[in-house]
């Protein structure tokens, strides 16, 4: 059986998505059989962010209204091996159960289920939490981003959850250092959920998915063996060559 986990947020385009591709990727390189299912109704990014858009024929739409079968509507991309995608399309689950069913159908194929949800606390998320043994709330070291995350975790809280974990997304250690951000610690000090990572501000991260993500290796691992490491995103800022980069990046 999948462990499947809901990825929520509460404010919008804090990187649920970017966190969700890149821990799956980081999952399938420990060899892990993985399934992101996309549930940002009308909204799908997913196959972007992974590169593999050109390869989309059917979606979950198609698989709920008969014209295809589940497999048919995974993409996998050939140089991430055991990484699978499915876009839920402009399918809706009005009927929470429905969906259950197809992933309690499927689940036996992977290890991991990660569900990319959309952003609010809405009807939406009913599906992919009632289907979820856990959930992962991103958040950004914002206020509104926090207020957000700590409604999320109320709501994700009364669903039948074994564990709901944040990730603090975007943080910038100069800034923290500065004393003008939040810092991670803070952060997970007003959320009541399972700190599992943290991951700076990157430009690389803007866009696709990076290969080499030390931050997203670190949060798989969590995962897997039930740790809870943190990246240290504030040592780069360390030291007099830290203080120069810090200034550097003020100014750019
Ligand atoms: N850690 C990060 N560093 C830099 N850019 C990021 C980071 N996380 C997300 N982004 C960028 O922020 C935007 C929103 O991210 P996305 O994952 O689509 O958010 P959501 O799925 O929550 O709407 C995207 O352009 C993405 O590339
Ligand atoms: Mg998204």
């Amino acid at each position: 059986m999948a462990r499947k986990i809901a990825i929520l947020s509460g404010k919008g385009g804090v990187g649920k998505s970017t966190v969700a591709a890149n821990l799956g990727f980081a999952l399938a390189k420990k060899c892990k059989r993985v399934l992101l299912a996309d549930m940002d109704f009308g909204l799908n990014s997913l196959d972007i962010l992974l590169k593999c858009d050109n390869q989309v024929t059917f979606d979950l739409n198609d698989v709920i209204q008969n014209r295809c079968r589940f497999r048919q509507a995974l993409i996998n991309d050939k140089k991430i091996p055991n990484l699978y995608i499915i876009l839920s399309g402009t399918y809706k689950p009005t009927d929470a159960a429905v969906f259950v069913d197809m992933i309690k159908k499927e689940e036996q194929n992977f290890d991991y289920i990660l569900f990319d949800c959309s952003a609010g606390v809405n009807k939406s998320l009913i599906a992919p939490l009632s289907v979820s043994d856990e959930s992962l709330i991103v958040v950004t070291p914002h206020f509104v981003s926090v207020k957000d995350a700590q409604k999320a975790v109320i709501y994700a809280k009364t669903f039948n959850l074994l564990q709901v974990y944040v990730a603090v997304n975007r943080i910038r250690g100069d800034l923290v250092r500065l004393g003008e951000q939040m810092s991670a610690f803070e952060v997970f000090s007003l959320i009541n959920a399972k700190p599992l990572g943290v991951v700076p501000e990157n430009d690389e991260l803007n866009g696709f998915i990076r290969t080499d993500s030390s931050y997203f290796d670190v949060m798989a691992d969590n995962l897997l063996n039930g740790k809870q490491m943190l990246y240290d995103y504030l040592s780069e800022y360390k030291g007099i060559f830290g203080k120069i980069k810090s200034k550097i990046k003020r100014n750019a």
